[in-house]
């Protein structure tokens, strides 16, 4: 059921159009290749790129010992390359209020597809935030995946932002027939639609890992190059490498300290080029938990504290899925119905 738009979400409604021009032209100031740093020439760029270095924010937190192995040069210039990227990066550095609310004011929703869970979401999924989706198999995670990579492609009055999406998918579910099906009951075309939409595989965790930094290149490389910025970042699945890798207690504080780490790269990242972050996290269904108590989602705590939203999903009758969205820090906990069709994600 759609809700009417209150007066005061009127006057806070922000004007897509202008601000994500802004937010392009600030862009153009803080993303840097790592040739923009003084002292490193196309050689040691190259170097460092295939040392695994590929962003600023990997130079910056380099120790020299590191960096002067990986571009073979001397550690005294490796310390000023280091020095020169933390500045440029501006890692560790602190931001006034005022600019935060100035990237918050910028945040765009995509469209899930269902009024209800939009709804429930408060207009749709978020830019600059992580949403987690999690649930038990087929309760439509990587259904809900497919359907935003389709819609955050959509013209801003139908929900979209007019983006492109990278996906990293770790589980090989990723379906451009899904993909095909999903934009033709849109009425767009479907070869334009898959084109936007950037699919990488994971092999394991740290090449999950390793795909964020490539993630980074990849949207300034489509925004160089004038492409749809991307607006939406997809993990399907989040967990599944990260808990088939650490088993046993033992690793256990390993495994999250890793996740914490990639989360935090994720959350960078959405911020940087105000886009959605979307990941999935597969949970069992305990039948013998009372209503009202959600299944706890593997990753434990870092995931939940990392997540802004993290929706519910269950199976009910059907083609019905219900949501309900778990602590959020401004939104009430709430459910939504809705149903997953050979359309796509509908309302039910
Ligand atoms: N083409 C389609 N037409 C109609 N319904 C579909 C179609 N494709 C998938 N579905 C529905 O979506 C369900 C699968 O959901 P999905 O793949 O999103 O599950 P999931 O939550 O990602 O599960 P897992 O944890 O196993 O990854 C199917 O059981 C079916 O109900
Ligand atoms: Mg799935």
């Amino acid at each position: 059921m759609a809700r009417k738009k209150t007066e005061k979400e009127g006057e806070n409604a922000v004007d897509k159009e202008s601000n994500s021009e802004t937010f392009d032209a600030e862009l153009k100031d803080r993303i840097v290749d790592l040739e923009d740093i003084p002292h490193v020439g196309a050689a040691i760029a190259e170097k460092l790129r295939s040392s695994g270095f590929s962003t600023i924010e990997a130079v910056a937190v380099a120790s020299p010992a590191e960096l002067s192995s990986a571009a073979e040069i001397g550690e005294s210039t490796a310390a000023r390359i280091i020095a020169a990227a933390r500045k440029m990066a501006d890692i560790g550095g602190f931001e006034s209020g005022e600019k935060i609310l100035e990237r918050r004011r910028k945040i765009g929703k995509i469209t899930t597809g269902s009024k209800a869970l939009d709804e429930l979401l408060g207009g749709g999924v978020e830019t600059q935030s992580i949403t987690e989706l999690f649930g038990e198999f087929g309760s439509g995670k990587t259904q809900i995946c497919h359907q935003l990579s389709v819609n955050v492609q959509l013209p801003k009055d139908l929900g979209g932002l007019e983006g492109s999406v990278i996906v990293i998918d770790t589980e090989n579910t990723f379906r451009p027939e899904r993909i095909i099906q999903m934009a033709e009951a849109k009425s767009l075309d479907p070869e334009e639609v898959l084109r936007n939409i950037y699919v990488a595989q994971a092999y394991n965790s740290n090449h999950q890992m390793l795909l964020v930094d490539n993630a980074k290149e990849l949207a300034n490389k489509i925004r160089r190059e004038g492409g749809k910025p991307v607006r939406l970042i997809v993990v399907d699945s989040l967990m599944s490498h990260f808990r088939a890798e650490y088993v046993g207690r033992g690793t256990l504080a390993d495994r999250q300290q890793k996740l914490n780490r990639h989360l935090h790269d994720l959350m960078r990242l959405g911020e940087l080029f105000n886009a959605a972050i979307v990941v999935t996290n597969q949970v069992q269904a305990k039948p013998d938990t009372f209503f009202g108590d959600p299944t706890k989602p593997v990753g434990g705590h870092i995931v939940a504290h990392t997540a802004t939203f993290r929706i519910y999903l269950r199976k009910s009758k059907g083609e019905l899925r219900v949501a309900r969205l778990i602590d959020s820090p401004h939104l009430p906990e709430s459910e939504a119905v809705f149903k997953v069709t050979e359309r796509g994600i509908e309302d039910k």
